[in-house]
């Protein structure tokens, strides 16, 4: 049986962080749902591909692939074959992504290959509609947020670490954007699913949001333990009916009844 966790939540809120730390953490694999739709961003990209041309798209989709690997704990990840790790975070590919992750088809080929990522595994799953879509019956939900002033001035030191220019100006108006897009989509739209819980990280430190989210899976992982050995007890003590001293009286008792009746 596999264990899923689901972290949703807007663009910048330390998904992917928290994400990365807990998979070492619980032994978890990680998967990047939002690099996904990324991949496919850039390949329209390349190809050339507009908004609206459906039958390109469609093509497109048949035969794309898409490999996210945990090389030496970093996350890669390949579009047909080539590592695109750092391409996919380029200001052009976060600028279309939204947009991109709109398209129906594309949300269903993405659902379809998530969730093949998952299958038979411990997985850890960011994204924006995991515990609501991809996996409504996930172990543990969560929904972590942000304010979005705090949201993007994380992004942008992220985008220094890794030489991307972007003014706080410029980065604080694509997360409102992307926001508000990913939360008016018509599917997989960006809302907290109703076991979810909450946390919001805008005053709490790395460590406090990780300590938060472990709380609820050790919470989990304890409730599954202890119903394994309810189910494993249920198991061993089974005997056939028959041979059972408990059977042997309810039969006599039964025949009580039937002689009084
Ligand atoms: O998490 P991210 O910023 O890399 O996600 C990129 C975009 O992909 C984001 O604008 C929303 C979209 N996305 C989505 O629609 N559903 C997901 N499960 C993950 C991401």
């Amino acid at each position: 049986m596999s264990f899923i966790v689901a972290i949703d939540g807007p663009a910048g809120t330390g998904k992917g962080t928290m994400a990365s730390r807990l998979s070492k953490k619980y032994n978890l694999v990680n998967i990047d749902t939002g690099a996904t739709y990324r991949c496919v961003t850039l390949e329209m990209m390349n190809q050339n591909i507009g908004m609206d041309e459906e039958e390109k798209i469609a093509e497109m989709l048949k035969s794309i692939q898409i490999e996210l690997s945990t090389e030496k704990g970093k996350q890669k990840v390949f579009l047909n074959g080539q590592d695109v790790t750092d391409k996919i975070r380029s200001k052009e590919v976060s600028a279309n992504v939204s947009p991109v992750s709109s398209i129906k088809q594309v949300r269903v080929a993405m659902a379809g290959l998530q969730r093949k990522m998952a299958q038979g595994k411990d997985v850890i799953m960011e994204g924006r509609d995991i515990g609501t879509v991809i996996f409504p019956n996930a172990d543990v939900k969560i929904y972590l947020n942000a304010n979005v002033e705090v949201r993007a001035k994380r992004r942008v030191k992220q985008n220094e670490e890794k030489g991307i220019e972007m003014s706080y100006e410029e980065v604080l108006e694509n997360i409102k954007k992307r926001d508000k897009n990913d939360m008016e989509k018509e599917m997989g739209a960006l809302k907290v699913a109703e076991d979810a819980v909450v946390i919001d990280g805008s005053e709490m430190t790395i460590k406090e949001v990780e300590k938060a989210i472990s709380n609820v899976i050790d919470k989990k992982l304890k409730e599954k333990k202890e119903q394994e050995k309810i189910e494993k007890e249920n198991t061993t003590e089974f005997k056939p009916i028959e041979n059972t001293e408990e059977a042997k009286t309810n039969k006599s008792d039964v025949l009580v009844i039937f002689g009084i009746l």
